[in-house]
Parts: structure tokens; sequence; C-alpha cells
């Protein structure tokens, strides 16, 4: 993993890899794409905020009104892990909680410490 790098796979927002840290930002691309990723933003501000699942990775700072989140930086997961990975059945907690909002795909994920954590939950509505 390289230091300092940009992740621009994201939908609505931007990530800035530095160090041990994740910045995301709203994309600048389109007018739309800029809206959406402030309000996912704030989704993962708000989400990140509740007890009921501890799988969603903490958001460890945010600007008001979706300016910034920032987390700490997961490893995305290697192609065999991406290949193992059930992200249905991740998503669906087998308590009787509701689903961990998430797409469920493999980047929406990543690994901190051998433990597997959801990165991307904020709305990507189209
Ligand atoms: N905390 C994080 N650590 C490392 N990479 C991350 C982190 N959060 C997001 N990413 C990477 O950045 C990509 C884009 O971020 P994402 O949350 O998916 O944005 P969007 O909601 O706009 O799709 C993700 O697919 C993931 O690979
Ligand atoms: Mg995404």
């Amino acid at each position: 993993m390289k230091f300092i790098e940009w992740n621009r796979t994201g939908m609505s927002r931007d990530v800035l890899c530095v160090g041990r840290w994740a910045l995301k930002l709203p994309k600048l691309k389109t007018w739309r794409a800029f809206l959406i990723g402030l309000l996912a933003n704030m989704q993962e501000r708000d989400l990140s905020k509740r007890d009921c699942w501890p799988e969603l990775y903490p958001v460890v700072f945010a600007l008001p009104g979706g300016w910034l989140v920032v987390m700490r930086r997961a490893t995305p997961l290697t192609d065999a892990q991406a290949e193992a990975l059930d992200p249905l059945a991740v998503l669906s907690p087998e308590d009787d909680r509701p689903s961990i909002p998430a797409e469920p795909k493999a980047s929406s994920f990543g690994m901190l410490d051998g433990r597997l954590v959801v990165v991307d939950y904020g709305d990507n509505p189209n």
C-alpha cells in the first residue's frame, strides 16, 4: 500500500488514503455526484453513531453538512478474500437485528486487524 493515494472508484465520493487514515470527500465530477456525496457522508456519520451495527467501520471525524468523513484506513480485500466472501450473508445478521445498510459487493468491505468491516454504507442512489 502506498503511503498516500486517491481512490476514485466510488460513485459519489473520492477517498484520499494517507497513512492510517481515509478521507472521504464528495466528488466534484458532476453536481449530482457532489450532492449525493454530501448526503452519503452525512448518512455514514449518522449510521456510524448507532450501536446496532458494530460491523460498520467507525467514522472518527466528520464535518457537519457532509463535507468530509474521516475513517481509519482499511486494507482492501484481496482477490481471494473477495472471492470467498458472501456479501449478502455478511449483511444479514443471524440475530434479529435489521440488515446492515450497505451494497452487497466486495468493495463495500475492508479488513482491519484481521476483522472484516463495512467501509461503504452511505446511500448510493442512482
Ligand atoms: N475507510 C476506508 N479505508 C480504505 N479504503 C476505503 C475506505 N472507505 C472507502 N474506501 C475505498 O474507497 C472506495 C470509494 O468509497 P465508497 O465509500 O465506496 O464511496 P461511494 O459511496 O461514493 O461509492 C471504496 O470502494 C473503498 O475501496
Ligand atoms: Mg461505493
